[in-house]
């Protein structure tokens, strides 16, 4: 049988899993591995989220079908955070959606939205469902710098210029996923204000919503007046409330966009588990403080791992939002790529990261660090990595060798 079906020749391999591949045999071969690959929060959900769903799976009324849509309480319940939060008003029956995690929502808004050959624009390094999402819909993609300033909106500005057939959305998603970039009012009515003349769609992703530091809470792009013209907003409760195994998200916003996902979603679920539902709006109605010990913890993670760093002589950014470090590869090891850096990484210093060129080819220069692992760990990590870069001839050649070998298998 031709196992080349069109949907997946549209995929290309993943770049995660030669890594996660070796990952995995350097576990089986008994080494501790100390793993900021994938984003996934390692903090327990906090317990009065565990015991609502503990409660409410006890009534047998909920083990039924839920409701595609989302229970009428958590939709309000989102509108409520939307309120308090940013300021924003959602009608919560047209303008406000559940979904079974963000990633979902964004790929069955791509299937609602697309047609064949429709072009998207998308920040390159972006979160691979950011593109991919749009190529499994038979979408083409237009890249566009992922920096939120006046060298983005000149290209955002050309692309829709020079491209047929005309872009119909465009994806943003600040504090960024993997560059922990983060974006203004100022810019987001910069966007909105374009895209509403060009009749462009906007597709927000607003995961990080709540994993900022230093006080400085990230905009919602709905607050600005008009947004809801063109713009849908995807937010989750995997990193507010390190809930990423329960699948809950949103998508907000224009009512049109709202109802095409609803439409889409109709046809292929019936909504995340009730008790989960229940679960989550306890999240969002009831105490905030476990937020602010989460966004602490990342925030501690996050100074010790960049002063680690730093002390083993690897200057990084800073990042003001999210849960990762956007980190260039250091000076000795640039020309190997992220690829082979992280193998060279996991080999040598036993610490896991993700290859930026798994974010796209723009993000190759780089490797991802999710602050995912406590700071005991995080110490141990920045030692084994100031070990490798004081003396990095011998992984230097070992990497060369590898190259050598795969260069004589091909
Ligand atoms: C930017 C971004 N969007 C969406 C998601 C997926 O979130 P969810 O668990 O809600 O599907 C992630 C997960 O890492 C992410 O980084």
């Amino acid at each position: 049988m031709n196992t080349e079906f069109h949907r997946i020749r549209r995929l290309p391999p993943y770049v995660f899993a030669e890594v996660n591949a070796m990952k995995a045999a350097a576990r089986a071969a008994g080494a501790d591995i100390i793993d900021f690959g994938m984003g996934n929060p390692d903090l327990p959900t906090p317990p009065h989220i565990v015991e609502k769903l503990v409660e409410t799976v006890q009534d047998p009324r909920t083990h039924r079908y839920s409701n595609s849509r989302g229970i009428p309480g958590l939709r309000k319940a989102l509108a409520g955070y939307y309120q308090k939060r940013f300021g924003v008003t959602l009608d919560p029956e047209t303008e406000a959606i559940v979904t079974i995690g963000s990633k979902e929502g964004l790929a069955n808004l791509a299937q609602a939205i697309t047609g064949p050959g429709d072009m998207i624009l998308v920040p390159n390094p972006s979160y691979p469902i950011h593109q991919f999402g749009f190529i499994i819909a038979d979408g083409t993609v237009r890249y566009l710098p992922v920096e939120p300033d006046d060298a983005f909106l000149d290209a955002l500005e050309r692309a829709v210029l020079h491209s047929q057939p005309k872009p119909v959305a465009l994806v943003l998603c600040y504090p960024s996923n993997p560059t922990a970039l983060t974006a203004d009012l100022e810019f987001y009515a910069k966007v909105v204000e374009f895209c509403r003349a060009q009749d462009i769609i906007i597709l927000s992703d607003l995961a990080y919503s709540e994993i900022y530091f230093d006080g400085v809470p990230p905009p919602s792009i709905l607050q600005i007046p008009g947004a809801k013209d063109v713009a849908v907003e995807f937010t989750s409760l995997s990193k507010t409330y390190s809930m990423p195994g329960w699948r809950i998200g949103f998508a907000a916003g224009n009512p049109r966009l709202i109802g095409a996902l609803a439409r889409v979603k109709s046809y292929l679920d019936y909504g995340a588990f009730t008790p989960i539902q229940v679960a989550a709006a306890a999240a969002l109605n009831g105490p905030q403080d476990c937020v602010a010990e989460t966004r602490a913890i990342y925030q501690e993670r996050r100074d010790v791992l960049v002063d680690g760093l730093v002390r083993a002589g690897w200057d990084v950014p800073v990042p003001s939002a999210s849960m990762y470090i956007w980190a260039p590869i250091p000076e000795p090891f640039t020309a190997l790529g992220s690829v082979a850096f992280s193998k060279l990484l996991l080999k040598h210093a036993h610490v896991a990261v993700s290859p930026g060129l798994g974010f796209g080819e723009n993000g190759d220069g780089h490797v991802r660090i999710a602050l995912v692992e406590n700071t005991q760990r995080i110490r141990q990590a920045t030692r084994s990595i100031k070990q490798l870069l004081s003396d990095p001839d011998k992984a230097l050649a070992d990497a060369a060798d590898a190259a050598q070998m795969s260069v004589a298998a091909k």
